[in-house]
């Protein structure tokens, strides 16, 4: 089978890509390079065909979508903070973008689209786990965006007949994920502070918790949205079904590295969401999918990835 992967010069995208050759299918990775970078598909050089273009540009996206089988469609601006700081932009990549991508896999015939959604759909409701069933409530600008993408796919369902897979993930993390913005995911940025001798910054008092979700998870539960019977239409929780506070997750970063995990604590995020938590039984039923790999062995892997290959 022939996949397009948007975004997949990205952290989930280049493991989504990795995996997709192991398991021996042809893959088209179509990336502005943005915050995806080629370093990130170095390994897989001459294997995979890259279409360095913005989502934006709707004649390059139908291009690349011509001969693909299956699209994934990853390509976004990913931060919370940021999409505060630039809603226009975050909403024309994120929601502009999404529609170029569904409306070239409508017109070149692509079998489903699988989109990443975010778990930020789900908002500030207090009720844990979250639930698919539970009424979505963004409070970024950057979780409408992600939530109007699973609208429009679950349109283009209805309306062309296009299948489509949205997938609200939690929390990813692991080996490759950028560590350099002020946006970047939390773990990175406390796993690059311990390798740099600094100390790692809370916003917040570190109680905020996450269902934190280690890639190979993610991208177990994306291949197989692709082709489950019964997925078309739906949007799934992919995380693990656990969360942990940002304390706990120094304690555990402190106790794998051997190293003095204690934060500086600075003012809360606005934007930001308290607690979060994945009910996964859905995923679990329809796409059969497992995450095969707790938090505590995810981070491990993912300290050994950074401490192995880091350099500031
Ligand atoms: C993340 C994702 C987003 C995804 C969402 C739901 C990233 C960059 N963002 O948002 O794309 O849709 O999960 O799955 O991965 N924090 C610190 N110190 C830091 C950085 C962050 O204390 O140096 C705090 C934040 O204030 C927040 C928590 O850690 O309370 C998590 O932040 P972050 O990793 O940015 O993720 P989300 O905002 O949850």
């Amino acid at each position: 089978m022939r996949y397009l992967v948007t975004g997949g010069a990205g952290f989930i995208g280049s493991h989504i890509a990795e995996e997709l050759l192991r398991r021996g299918h042809s893959v088209a990775v179509f990336d502005d390079l943005s915050s995806g970078k080629e370093a990130n598909l170095a390994h897989l050089a001459g294997k995979v065909e890259l279409h360095k273009a913005s989502v934006c540009d709707s004649a390059k996206v139908a291009g690349a979508c011509r001969g693909a089988d299956y699209v994934i469609h990853l390509a976004a601006r990913t931060s919370v903070p940021r999409s505060i700081l630039e809603p226009v932009e975050t909403n024309h990549v994120n929601v502009d973008g999404t529609l170029n991508v569904l409306i070239a896999a409508r017109d070149t015939k692509v079998k489903r689209v699988v989109f990443a959604a975010s778990s930020s759909a789900y908002g500030e409701t207090p009720a844990l786990p979250k639930k698919e069933s539970m009424e979505p409530a963004p409070i970024s600008p950057y979780g409408v965006t992600k939530l109007v993408g699973e609208l429009y796919a679950q349109v283009c369902g209805r309306v062309y007949g296009l299948e489509n897979v949205s997938l609200r993930y939690f929390n990813v993390f692991g080996p490759r994920q950028d560590p350099t913005s002020q946006y970047s995911g939390v773990l990175s940025r406390f796993i690059t502070a311990l390798l740099d001798g600094q100390t790692p910054v809370v916003f917040g008092d570190g109680e905020q918790s996450r269902d934190f979700t280690y890639v190979a998870n993610v991208v177990d539960a994306t291949l197989r949205a692709c082709e489950a019977p019964g997925a078309s239409g739906k949007v799934f929780n992919v995380g693990t079904g656990e969360r942990f506070t940002l304390n706990e997750t120094l304690r555990l970063l402190g106790k794998i590295s051997g190293k003095n995990a204690k934060a500086k604590y600075d003012p809360p995020r606005t934007g930001d969401i308290r607690d979060s938590q994945a009910d996964i039984s859905l995923a679990r039923k329809i796409l059969g999918y497992h995450p095969s790999v707790a938090f505590e062995e995810g981070l491990k892997r993912t300290w050994e990835w950074y401490a192995s290959t880091y350099q500031k």
